[in-house]
């Protein structure tokens, strides 16, 4: 029960704290003389699309709760990393950090279920943004990759230009509760590598490039065979 409330805690903040600083955004944009009104109805469009993420967030807790099963479908890994850049686009912004995004083209698709699956992309560089927070402006980076790889899998990293982590947690790190930030649950690693494993993956951290880290996540290629999985 506490893992639950962890996670569904975990899930919800992101979206709740985008509404926020997106009404807020619009506040702003509307008090001002001239309103730019323009400005307003693109926070607006952010919030609803927010909201309606929370809302999925929702309803899957509801479908697990009823323990139905999740809904498992191709998926296009390069077009889950454009929309979750794109949720992830102001909160960039607001960090001075530059988010690069390299995909593979004719990635194969994976199967599994969109929502968790963004999940853990978000997961991955909620950490990346907060990695290199401490880093001067100029240097915050975080490059997202897509790549077909060995043995019919493809895989998405997620690597930044921060503090890095240190050899002897690197494994530690993906334990629930671990965690080094004050307002942190240490759950997102952990809720991350149960979706990449119940999906047939694997999730693990890197200590690269430079002194930053890298988070490497590799799926099954989905060959197209339709049997349903459990
Ligand atoms: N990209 C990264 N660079 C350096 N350290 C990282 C990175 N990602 C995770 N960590 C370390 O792993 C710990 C656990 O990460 P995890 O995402 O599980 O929890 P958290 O981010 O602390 O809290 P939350 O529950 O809000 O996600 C972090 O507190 C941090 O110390
Ligand atoms: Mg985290």
């Amino acid at each position: 029960m506490s893992e639950l409330a962890a996670s569904i805690a975990h899930e919800l903040n992101q979206p709740l704290a985008a509404i926020v600083s997106n009404a807020q955004a619009a506040q702003r944009l509307l008090s001002r003389p001239p309103p730019d009104i323009a400005e307003a109805r693109a926070a607006l469009d952010d919030i609803a699309a927010d909201g309606r993420r929370a809302g999925q967030v929702i309803q899957r807790m509801r479908a697990m709760l009823r323990k139905s099963e999740l809904s498992v479908v191709a998926q296009d890994l390069n077009e889950l990393v454009r929309e979750v850049t794109r949720l992830l686009a102001s909160a960039a912004l607001l960090s001075d950090t530059t988010v690069r995004i390299d995909l593979a083209p004719a990635l194969p698709p994976v199967r599994g279920d969109g929502v968790q699956l963004q999940q853990v992309l978000l997961n991955l560089l909620t950490n990346a943004l907060d990695a290199v927070s401490r880093r001067p402006p100029e240097a915050r980076l975080v490059v997202v990759r897509t790549r077909p790889s060995d043995g019919g899998l493809v895989e998405l990293s997620v690597a930044d230009s921060g503090e890095g982590v240190p050899p002897e947690d690197l494994a530690r790190i993906f334990e629930p509760f671990v965690t080094t930030k004050a307002h942190g649950l240490g759950v997102g690693l952990a809720i991350s590598r149960s979706i990449v494993e119940a999906h047939g993956g694997r999730l693990w951290a890197e200590r690269g490039p430079g002194e930053g880290a890298t988070f490497r996540c590799a799926l099954p290629a989905w060959n197209g065979d339709t049997r349903s999985v459990g």
